[in-house]
C-alpha cells in the first residue's frame, strides 16, 4: 500500500518495510522478510484536552501495535476542520478504515458521504454524529453517555436521601457545547432526577471539558450562587480538577460543604475521591482500543460487526470500599 506525505504520526508499517528493504539489501534475498502491513487504519483524534484523552490516544496506539494493524493517528487539536481535513487524507490514502472521535455532533455529513463513495467503511470512537442517513457510519464504539448521566442523577438522589436533605440546588459544568458525552450526560441526568421535587439546577454552564474552564465555571458559579450551591455536577475529571482549589479558595469544603459529582474515573480524580474532596466519580473508559482493532479486522475481511459496543461501566462514590479501585491506568 502507498502510504508517504504528512501524516503525523504512523506507526509500524513505514518501519516495516523499511527493515524488510534492509533486510533484503544486506542479505541479497529475493524474498522479503517482512510480510507487507494488511490493514491500513486512518484515526482522526479530538486532541488532548484531558487526562482522558491521552489516555484512549494511548490505548488506541497500543493496541493497534498488538493487532498488527497500521495506524494512521492524527490529532485534530480541538478543530473540527482538523478531523475533516484529517478524513480526507485517509480517504486519499485509500485507507482500509477510517475511525474518529467526532469532537461536536454536526456537521459530518458532507466528509462521511465522501468516505462512502470512496467504499471506505467509517467507525465512530467514543463520541457520536448527528446525522439523518445513517448508512454513512458503519458502527459505533463507545460509552453510553445518557446511561452515565443517569447514573449520576440516581447517585444524587440516593445521597440526599442519606443527608436528609429537603432542598438540592445543583450547578452543572458541562462539556464542550454540541458533544454527545456533554447532550447525553446533560439529558440522562436531567431524567434521573425529574420526579425529585427537592432537585433544582441553578445553572447549567459550558467547561469545553478543559481544567482551565472548570476553574473559571466554577468562580463564576460561586460569585453568583455562594452559599447556596449544594452540588456541583462536572461532566468530567478535568473540569472537576479545576473548579475544587477555587471552591476552596472560597472557604468550603468540597465533599462537605457541596456535594460533588463527577465523570471518567482517571486515576488523579479517583485520588481526590478517596481524599473525600469528590463525593461520586461515574465511570467512562477510555479503553477502547481493542474494541475498534477487532471490529477493523472484521471489515477488512467482509465480516459482520456489531452496530453498537457499549464497554462496561461503573460508579465509584463514597458509598462503597475506596480501598478496592484497582489502579486506573489513565
Ligand atoms: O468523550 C469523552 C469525554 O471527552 C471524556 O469524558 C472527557 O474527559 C473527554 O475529554
Amino acid at each position: 500500500m502507498g502510504i508517504k506525505g504528512n501524516s503525523k504520526r504512523f506507526c509500524r508499517a513505514l518501519p516495516g518495510l523499511l527493515l524488510a528493504a534492509l533486510l533484503l539489501a544486506a542479505c541479497g534475498k529475493d524474498e522479503p522478510q517482512t510480510k507487507e502491513t494488511e490493514l491500513l487504519l486512518g484515526f482522526s483524534q479530538i486532541g488532548s484536552e484531558s487526562a482522558w484523552r491521552i489516555g484512549n490516544t494511548k490505548d488506541i496506539e497500543e493496541e493497534a501495535e498488538k493487532h498488527g494493524i497500521s495506524l494512521m493517528l492524527e490529532n485534530a487539536n480541538q478543530k473540527q476542520e482538523n478531523q475533516i481535513a484529517a478524513i480526507r487524507r485517509f480517504i486519499a490514502y485509500k485507507v482500509d478504515v477510517i475511525a474518529f472521535s467526532p469532537i461536536v455532533e454536526d456537521g459530518w455529513d458532507n466528509v462521511l458521504l465522501e468516505a462512502q463513495e470512496a467504499g471506505i467503511p467509517v467507525v465512530l470512537v467514543d463520541r457520536d454524529v448527528n446525522t439523518e442517513n445513517t448508512e454513512l457510519v458503519t458502527c459505533k464504539i463507545g460509552a453510553d453517555f445518557y446511561k452515565e448521566g443517569v447514573m449520576a442523577g440516581e447517585y444524587l438522589i440516593r445521597k440526599a436521601d442519606s443527608l436528609g436533605l429537603e432542598q438540592v440546588n445543583i450547578v452543572e459544568i458541562t462539556g464542550t457545547d454540541n458533544s454527545s458525552p456533554m447532550v447525553e450526560r446533560q439529558r440522562g441526568f436531567l431524567d434521573a432526577i425529574a420526579g425529585d421535587k427537592r432537585m433544582k439546577v441553578l445553572e447549567s454552564i459550558d467547561g469545553d471539558f478543559l481544567k482551565s474552564r472548570g476553574a473559571e465555571c466554577m468562580r463564576s458559579l460561586l460569585e453568583t450562587y455562594g452559599d447556596s450551591i449544594d452540588v456541583v455536577y462536572s461532566h468530567n475529571d478535568e473540569m472537576t480538577l479545576g473548579a475544587l482549589p477555587e471552591i476552596e479558595k472560597a472557604g468550603y469544603e468540597p465533599g462537605k460543604d457541596m456535594i460533588i459529582i463527577s465523570i471518567d474515573g482517571g486515576q488523579d480524580a479517583i485520588d481526590v475521591l478517596k481524599e473525600g474532596r469528590i463525593n461520586c466519580i461515574v465511570e467512562c473508559t477510555p479503553k477502547l482500543g481493542s474494541e475498534l482493532m477487532e471490529t477493523a479486522l472484521k471489515l477488512k475481511a467482509g465480516e459482520e460487526v456489531e452496530e453498537l459496543i457499549h464497554p462496561e461501566e461503573q460508579v465509584f462514590s463514597d458509598e462503597m470500599d475506596l480501598t478496592s479501585i484497582e489502579p486506573r491506568g489513565y
